[in-house]
């Protein structure tokens, strides 16, 4: 491998000919969003062209995954405009994470506007498509060349995006998840609770192992008891008791308590539930509720902002399936997933700063 081959060599259009087989971040806009940190201040942020940056091969990121990362989405609107949604929100946790991370803050105004820079630049590639989206993904790095075991004294902060339709192989909308009890995603007093690089590298090989059985995500179980749901790789969990027919569903999710990311679709679904009149519960969930054909939970389902609200149809654990739960989405899944279409393409109300017109 040559270092300096064509990084951009990669198709960098969301045309009517791709929307259905986008798959997830594959193709790239024409344009990013770059500012780089040092001497104890940020650059301005400047759009430039999306092409290969030039890194030092000491550069601390490479060395010790100083890294933290947000997810957002801007959706084609009914009158042709983009929305973009929970910016602001990205903003406050990427600061969060950059806080834990020992990294600088970045102002959520330069997050913010960043993001919308991006989009309105190659807005022309917001795909219309139910199910697509333009997926924005703010990074943060440590750039500075040193092995030295401390903090980066240089970063440098990217925005790029990439049109998506469906985050699952095969465009996948029901999936089976694989419960993990051999190894742990977070425990207290870690990084679980922001959203950093290196959460999601640690995870690869459990979610390899579980694709590589048939599945499409990894159910993660806590850290002390291997008992408790916490989240799936990519998205936070969600279970349905009851029924809204006879008026028992309730939606139940794990509370945040230190181990789980705090998802904004995690925060709209609750409020969407709100909505509804369905009872919300933040307690521990546990694996057994989840599998028990003849206890009380009806439904189960995944929500994040890369997969969108996706409805569980299988879990599986090393001993095999555990519980088959449907092939088709519940009621209160399919309602809440039809609610989180509509808020989030303008069609149905948002709350106060969720939507960032383009
Ligand atoms: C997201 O849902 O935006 C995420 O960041 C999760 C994953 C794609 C890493």
């Amino acid at each position: 491998m040559t270092v300096d081959e064509d990084q951009t060599a990669r198709p960098a259009a969301a045309s009517p000919e791709l929307e259905g087989r986008l798959g997830f971040g594959a193709v790239f806009t024409r344009h990013v969003v770059a500012a780089r940190y040092a001497d104890g201040g940020w650059s301005g942020a400047t759009l430039q062209p999306f092409e290969a940056i030039s890194l030092s091969p000491a550069s601390m990121v490479l060395h010790y995954g100083q890294a933290i990362f947000e997810g957002l989405k801007a959706f084609r609107a009914a009158d042709g405009s983009a929305l973009i949604f929970r910016a602001a929100d990205c903003a406050r946790r990427f600061r969060r994470s950059a806080a834990r991370m020992g990294m600088p803050e970045l102002p959520e105004d330069v997050f913010v506007e960043a993001v919308r820079a991006v989009v309105a630049e190659d807005v022309d590639q917001v795909p219309s498509a139910p199910g697509c989206s333009l997926y924005v993904r703010p990074v943060m790095f440590a750039a500075e060349p040193s092995l030295a075991v401390r903090a980066s004294t240089e970063y440098v902060f990217l925005v790029v995006a990439s049109p998506v339709d469906s985050f699952f192989a095969a465009g996948r909308t029901m999936i089976d998840v694989f419960a993990m009890r051999e190894l742990i995603r977070a425990a207290r007093g870690g990084t679980g609770d922001v959203k950093c690089a290196g959460n999601y590298a640690a995870a690869m090989v459990a979610k390899s192992a579980a694709v590589a059985q048939g599945y499409d995500e990894v159910l993660w179980l806590d850290a002390v008891e291997h008992r408790y749901v916490e989240e799936f790789g990519a998205m936070n969990c969600f279970a349905v008791t009851g029924r809204p027919d006879d008026g028992t569903a309730t939606l139940v999710t794990p509370p945040l308590a230190g181990t789980i990311l705090p998802g904004h679709t995690r925060a709209t679904v609750l409020t969407l539930a709100a909505r509804r009149g369905i009872p919300v519960v933040e307690r521990p969930l546990a694996l057994d509720e989840l599998t028990d054909p003849d206890g009380s939970v009806t439904e189960v389902f995944a929500a994040g902002t890369a997969a969108g609200i996706a409805p569980v149809r299988t879990v599986g654990g090393s001993e095999g399936v555990l519980r088959k739960l449907g092939d088709e989405p519940g009621p209160v899944t399919a309602a809440l997933a039809a609610d989180y279409a509509a808020v989030v393409r303008g069609a149905a109300p948002a709350e106060d700063g969720w939507l960032i017109r383009v």
